[in-house]
């Protein structure tokens, strides 16, 4: 077949391509997520026409786009309240809300099912091109069914050029996965895609949302899936991908010792890495993983990767759905090197870091006190203190015995001097944590927690796997570190005002507890416990 390539900045292709759709052919279009194979959702040859290019068997349900709310009363049988605050919150957007179907939506369309999911599209070219059709439009992803979904034009081509009636280019996909898929036909709402829509954002709606268990494992052996797309081979390369649960130090060792190979990275991995590498964004930046993550598969193909060992990507905000496309492009197969799993406690002063640590230590976890390492003999030794002298005077250590107080009116008066002590003491710190780290290693603790104020700023965090965060509200925290280091208002406030802001830590978060006043925690930490267990280390 001729496939027309059209240009989505042109009025006179979006046009061309309203009436290729009205004519009941297949269209590959952008949207905000992920490239679609767009037809008429309405007329059940023209969908056909999608699964036949796609290659996608025929029980598996397409997504139905519309260009303007109103046109959603018609497809579904009623739209409950639930629904309707989900679509003023992030419509247009990457959310495909499910429920009951109408009759006028083709069994073709809702692959034999009884309900439907409807998504509004943000992206102007994908909005455009609905109007211009005057149909709705069922558009699944535009990839070879079981392939990592097109993202750029160059993907889209390469997946569909000359099978189906046109191709239309919108440029690079912003948000990179696919959208959010929630369903509120069975009553409760239940998650059965994580994508650019968070969980947060969902709950932030509609109170508690169930996650399908599919959404993070593998589906079980006779168990019907929610979504029956789930139960397919999906986002898969040429290459065996496996999803390394580590950290960048060690994700580094186990991708070099494991040569030849390809490592899917995260940018903080590359400068350790010696084997030819693709990184898909920046360790906490979960946004740019998701924009990455298909385009990386796909590029990995093109460099003939046989083999790629990919960077565990958190599970946490939107890295839910970048992990949940990982783990099935690896084929749910996770490496954890033969390394502790290491876990950095970190949140602001007062959020009550220790509390959690000792609840960690109770579960029988390895606990290491860093900011007690950090005021040590080991780190302050005689060589360090001539250190701080040089560059800090001798009187911060008169006869050699360091004074505190005078360190710390120097090296805090500003942000210059902080860095000058942090160049010296940091390094220090780490070699006693890594001392203290494998002492716990020695003793066959598989897990340790490192609670670690500035886990960030001294760097631990690259030999960590994953990040606990701990958070309470202000005025108790403030309220704990008066009480708890006898300051006054203003010293309390301003220690704060010397921090980092809450969310600096929830971002780069894989768990977070909210450890407030009378805040019972057992639940959180109990996840915590369950999710490393699991992890069969
Ligand atoms: O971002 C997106 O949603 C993209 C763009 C093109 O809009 N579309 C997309 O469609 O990802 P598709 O078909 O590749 O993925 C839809 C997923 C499938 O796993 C399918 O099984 C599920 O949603 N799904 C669709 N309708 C459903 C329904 N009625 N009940 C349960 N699952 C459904
Ligand atoms: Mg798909």
């Amino acid at each position: 077949m001729d496939t027309l390539l059209l240009d989505g900045n042109h009025r006179n292709d979006i046009e061309r391509a309203g009436e290729l759709l009205r004519a009941g052919e297949v269209v590959g279009i952008p949207t905000e997520t992920v490239y679609g194979l767009a037809a008429n959702a309405l007329n059940s040859e023209a969908v056909k026409k999608i699964f036949a290019a796609k290659g996608r068997p025929a029980d598996n349900p397409l997504i139905v786009h519309i260009s303007d709310i109103s046109q959603w009363k018609s497809l579904v049988r009623e739209i409950p309240e639930a629904a309707m605050r989900l679509a003023e919150a992030f419509w247009p957007g990457p959310l495909t809300v499910i429920l009951e179907k109408s009759d006028i939506i083709p069994l073709e369309t809702s692959g034999g099912l009884s309900t439907v999911g409807v998504r509004f599209p943000a992206h102007p070219i994908a909005r455009a091109v609905i109007s211009a059709a005057g149909v709705p439009l069922a558009a699944p992803s535009a990839n070879r069914s079981g392939k990592p979904s097109p993202t750029t034009f160059d993907h889209l081509k390469e997946d569909m050029n000359s099978r189906v009636a046109a191709l239309l280019d919108g440029g690079d996909c912003g948000v990179g996965v696919e959208s959010t898929v929630i369903t509120l036909a069975g009553g409760k709402p239940r998650l059965l895609r994580p994508g650019g829509i968070t969980l947060a954002q969902l709950e932030s709606v509609l109170g508690h949302v169930e996650v399908d268990p599919a959404v993070l494992d593998k589906l079980k052996e006779g168990v019907e899936a929610a979504s029956p797309g789930m139960k397919y081979k999906h986002y898969a390369p040429g290459a065996e991908v496996f999803l390394v649960d580590a950290s960048p130090v060690d994700f580094a060792d186990h991708v070099n010792q494991n040569a030849p190979c390809h490592a899917l990275c995260f940018d903080e991995d590359v400068p350790m890495l010696a084997v030819p590498y693709l990184s898909y964004g920046a360790r906490f930046d979960r946004a740019a993983q998701a924009q990455h993550v298909f385009s990386a598969l796909h590029k990995l193909d093109e460099l003939g990767a046989e083999k790629v060992f990919a960077h565990m990507p958190s599970k946490s905000g939107m890295g839910l759905a970048v992990y949940n496309r990982l783990i099935r492009a690896a084929a749910f197969r996770v490496v954890h090197p033969e390394k502790p799993y290491i876990i950095g406690l970190t949140g602001q002063t007062g959020a009550g870091k220790s509390t959690v640590g000792e609840r960690l230590s109770a579960a029988g976890l390895a606990v290491i006190d860093c900011d007690k390492l950090t005021r040590s003999e080991s780190v302050y030794n005689s060589e360090c203190i001539a250190e701080l002298q040089k560059a800090f005077g001798d009187d911060v250590a008169p006869d050699g015995v360091l004074d505190r107080r005078t360190l710390a009116a120097r090296a805090f008066a500003d942000s210059e001097s902080k860095a000058r002590l942090e160049k010296i003491t940091f390094p220090r710190i780490l070699s006693a944590v890594r001392g203290k780290v494998k002492e716990a290693a020695d003793r066959g603790c598989k897990v340790i927690v490192l609670d670690a104020p500035t886990l960030f700023e001294a760097g631990f965090d690259r030999e960590c796997a994953a990040v606990l965060v701990v958070t309470a509200p202000q005025t108790e925290r403030v309220a704990r570190i008066k009480q708890r280091d006898g300051l006054t208002d203003e010293q309390a406030m301003q220690r704060l005002s010397a921090q980092h802001e809450e969310s600096f830590y929830t971002e780069r978060a894989d768990w977070v507890i909210v450890n407030c006043n009378g805040c019972d925690i057992s639940a959180e930490i109990a996840t915590i416990l369950d999710e490393l267990d699991r992890k069969d280390l």
